[in-house]
């Protein structure tokens, strides 16, 4: 059952309430409609990506109430900041170098080192992101490979029963996705266009380059694959480790090795997504310092969030080339 939750004071702090025990909650934002989940709660980071049936685990940008808090996730520059000021609350999405010290789950930025943030212009996401107090990713509120939401029989229509609720305020008025810009490097880049436009953002920040690629699908994955691949080499569908080797386990872990993480002794796949990031990164170091030559992994079966498991080993076990 999805909760149908009106946009008024009672409903906000419902949606806040779910929000902050780990549900998913849809809410309109200026340009579409988000669904949401506690981007610190690695768990509920991975419940997004099994509700939309998403094939992959894209970075999800993180909505916060203000630059402030933006700003305590991510580490701004003075073009963020006067890009900040001029624009939010609003379509913006700033990718920024994501701090150290920041809680927000490694799921939500797919294992990167940036971050993407923004405070919607919204009243009703804003007043909800206040409540919770705590970041909220949130990808557009429509099955993977569906339009994105303007209204809330959008997203009933393809989330209904899968998330806990909605929180439903009417049409969005932009109807275009935020534009995405990028400052992590020393030319500014509009990794999307969207609802601010390319002149208006030079305007306040100087020239800013446009990414090649098109319409929801950036140029970013492709362009950021070797920033998932561990240093060590990966053995995918390993039956067992052999003596040079760590192991990455899902269930059982089969004989004895020094150097184990288990994306689910269970075997839940839920589970398994939302360890998937931290576990690549805490066993790569733990096999170097042990000076082993490989990571076997064990198969992860290929259904529900198993597909986008197995699209993130596949990347992190290609061969490395230049680009
Ligand atoms: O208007 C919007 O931006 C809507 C509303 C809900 O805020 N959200 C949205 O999210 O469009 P989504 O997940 O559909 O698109 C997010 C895009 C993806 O293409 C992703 O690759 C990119 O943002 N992205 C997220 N984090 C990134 C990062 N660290 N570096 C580069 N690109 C990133
Ligand atoms: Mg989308």
């Amino acid at each position: 059952m999805t909760e149908r939750l009106a946009a008024d004071a009672a409903g906000i702090a419902r949606a806040a309430a779910l929000l902050t025990s780990g549900h998913l909650v849809a809410f309109a934002t200026e340009t579409v409609y988000g669904l949401g989940a506690d981007a610190t709660n690695a768990a509920a980071v991975a419940a997004i990506y099994e509700a939309k049936g998403r094939p992959r685990f894209n970075p999800l940008i993180s909505h916060v109430p203000d630059a402030d808090a933006a700003f305590r996730h991510a580490l701004a520059d003075a073009r963020a900041e006067r890009a900040a000021a001029a624009f939010w609350p609003g379509p913006l999405t700033l990718v920024l170098p994501r701090r150290d010290e920041s809680d927000i789950a490694a799921l939500a930025t797919a294992g990167l080192d940036s971050l993407a943030v923004r405070v919607p212009g919204h009243p009703v996401a804003r007043a909800l992101l206040a409540s919770v107090g705590r970041p909220v990713a949130a990808p557009s509120a429509n099955l993977s490979g569906r339009l994105s939401p303007t209204r809330p029989a959008h997203v009933l229509a393809g989330l209904a029963g899968r998330i806990a609720g909605i929180l439903e305020s009417g049409s969005c008025t932009v109807g275009l996705e935020s534009t995405i810009l990028d400052l992590t490097g020393p030319r500014a880049t509009i990794l999307r266009p969207g609802g601010i436009a390319r002149e208006a953002m030079e305007a306040v920040i100087g020239p800013v380059d446009l990414a090649g690629g098109s319409g929801d699908d950036v140029k970013a994955p492709g362009m950021l694959a070797s920033h998932y691949a561990p240093v060590l080499p990966l053995r995918l569908g390993a039956a067992a480790p052999e003596a040079d080797e760590a192991w990455l386990g899902f269930g059982p872990v089969p004989g004895a090795t020094a150097v184990v993480r288990n994306l689910s002794p269970a075997g839940d796949l839920v589970e398994a997504a939302a360890r998937l990031f931290d576990a690549l990164h805490e066993l790569d170091e733990a096999a170097i310092a042990a000076g082993l030559a490989r990571i076997a992994v064990a198969p992860v079966p290929a259904r529900g969030l198993g597909i986008a498991i197995n699209d993130r080993l596949a990347r992190a076990a290609a061969p490395r080339g230049g680009a």
